[in-house]
């Protein structure tokens, strides 16, 4: 039984190291694929919330049943899906919140490359919290009486521009690439060129990291607070080919500073 003792527990090993100034941390001394005490959940999720998107290096295939274990630390999740990469439409630059063509887009995505190109082909995350804080105060004032039209297959409907995020309260902006227009705003170009104006904070470099995928690399980001998109320079058959397993977790319906008037 000594032995055990001079173990020090698993939930002190885990270390949280950003990668990035405003973006993104990784995970590191913890191996997801062991399991997760109700510590360590906490935590990751503190740190996620704080980070936004969480990386955890390397790691063995954690299997579907694995991967939505580690899910459901962050939330409800959804049963996994296979695929080569987002399927996001070109509009924005690829940069999308995934989801925000429905009410309720989800809360926390986690992602494990199950095989990766040799190169290229990495994802970037934006942090739309930053760039809420980031805005001029009079384009603040702007940004939270705005609603915005997203457009999917299933049709369009609205967010507000400024939402509160549930659980750290922060201001977020919500655009992507199903972001069409402000809504109510009779002058077309106008209503576009808002949406281009605000994402440009969204993305501008400062507030996103950039990940080079390695196999078997698992990421959790807060989909409530960032944006991502894919980095297409290579055509990935010559590279090899991309397959990533997706578990989302639900989330609400993105929550207005204060009622539309
Ligand atoms: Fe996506």
């Amino acid at each position: 039984m000594a032995h055990r003792l001079l173990e020090p527990p698993r939930t002190r090993t885990a270390r949280v190291e950003p990668v990035a100034g405003r973006i993104g941390a990784a995970v590191t001394d913890f191996r997801p694929g062991d399991g997760c005490d109700e510590e360590t959940a906490r935590m990751l999720r503190r740190a996620l919330l704080r980070h936004k998107v969480l990386f955890f290096r390397g790691q063995d295939d954690l299997g579907p049943a694995g991967q939505t274990a580690l899910a459901a630390v962050f939330g409800e999740p959804s049963p996994p899906v296979v695929r080569s990469g987002c399927a996001a439409p070109r509009r924005a630059g690829g940069w999308h919140t995934d989801g925000s063509d429905t009410m309720r887009p989800p809360g926390v995505s986690v992602l494990q490359a199950l095989s990766v190109p040799a190169y290229g082909g990495d994802t970037v995350w934006a942090n739309t919290a930053a760039a809420y804080d980031g805005l001029p105060p009079e384009l603040r004032e702007v940004a939270d009486r705005l609603w915005i039209e997203h457009a999917g297959p299933d049709g369009v409907l609205e967010h507000p521009l400024a939402t509160v995020h549930p659980e750290t309260g922060e201001r977020v902006l919500l655009l992507g690439a199903h972001a069409r227009r402000v809504a109510g705003l009779s002058a077309e170009a106008d209503a576009e060129a808002l949406v281009r104006l605000f994402q440009g904070h969204v993305t501008a470099l400062e507030n996103t990291v950039r990940w080079r995928w390695r196999p078997g690399d698992v990421v959790v980001w807060d989909n409530r607070a960032t944006q991502h998109r894919d980095v297409r320079d290579v055509a990935e058959r010559s590279a090899g080919e991309r397959r990533l397993r997706l578990v989302a977790c639900a989330g609400g319906v993105p929550l207005p500073l204060r009622p539309r008037s």
